[in-house]
């Protein structure tokens, strides 16, 4: 990874705002993803993610916290946050913001437990792809203290394969439609290419089951996003 996410939050933070990070997938063409939007505060947030704060509680973990946003608000409401992110230049960032405890450190090698595990932005894209959907959720499930949550978002984005006359024209025998090759590019560099994966509710509710996870859905979005909260389902008593 070159880390050109990373590099595009410091040239943000340090005012030397030029240009946006382009981004493509492997279903869709060039698309803007402009960097003041990933400094956004609460009232520039969507709603599901401003459920997602207001449902916080106890010690939580942001995970791929990018600038910090999400942590930086709930620390102003007193909460304990831990933000992580595999990008350097992420978490220096979050730090530069104020974010008291950031950390480089990808998901699968956190130990701490926690109250609430937020995964905001398409949280269900650091899972890749669906074949490593069980191995993320068992690892986050295992790091929940008791009566802890996992908060994330994602949508559905069968619409993307939606023709004009209202067919839909993915390929049933390929893999899972919401499996993307993601392509970032920033000031005229390439990031290497990432796998990055959109779940639909029924298909995280049933990985869910799989693994002990109940799995309800908290909020529906404007476009076919959704916030669901993730519980370990009952312990039934012999
Ligand atoms: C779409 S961005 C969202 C950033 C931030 N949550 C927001 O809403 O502005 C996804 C973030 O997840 C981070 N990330 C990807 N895979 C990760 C992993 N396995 N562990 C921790 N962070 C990861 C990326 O570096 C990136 O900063």
């Amino acid at each position: 990874m070159k880390d050109l996410f990373g590099k595009a939050l410091l040239d943000y933070q340090n005012g030397n705002y030029t240009e946006d990070i382009v981004t493509s997938t492997s279903i869709s063409g060039e698309d803007k993803l402009p960097l003041p939007y990933l400094f956004r505060n609460f009232k520039d947030m969507p709603s599901l993610e401003q459920r997602a704060l207001k449902l916080s509680k106890g010690f939580v973990l942001d995970v791929g916290c990018g600038s910090g946003s999400h942590s930086l608000y709930l620390q102003k409401k007193g909460r304990k946050v831990k933000a992580i992110d595999i990008s350097i230049g992420a978490i220096e960032v979050a730090k530069q913001r104020g974010v008291l405890d950031a950390e480089v450190k990808n998901i699968l090698d956190e130990t701490e437990t926690f109250d609430t595990i937020l995964l905001l932005m398409n949280g269900t894209g650091i899972f890749q792809e669906l074949s490593q959907v069980s191995k993320y959720l068992s690892h986050l499930k295992s790091l929940l203290k008791t009566g802890g949550q996992i908060l994330i978002d994602s949508s559905d984005i069968k619409y993307m394969y939606e023709d004009e006359d209202g067919g839909f024209w993915m390929d049933t025998n390929s893999s899972y439609h919401g499996e993307l090759d993601y392509f970032l590019s920033y000031k005229g560099k390439k990031e290497l290419p990432m796998k990055w994966l959109y779940l639909d509710f029924n298909t995280l509710n049933l990985a869910c089951e799989t693994i002990g996870l109940k799995c309800e859905l908290v909020l529906e979005g404007e476009h076919f996003d959704y916030l669901a909260r993730l519980i370990p389902a009952e312990t039934r008593i012999l």
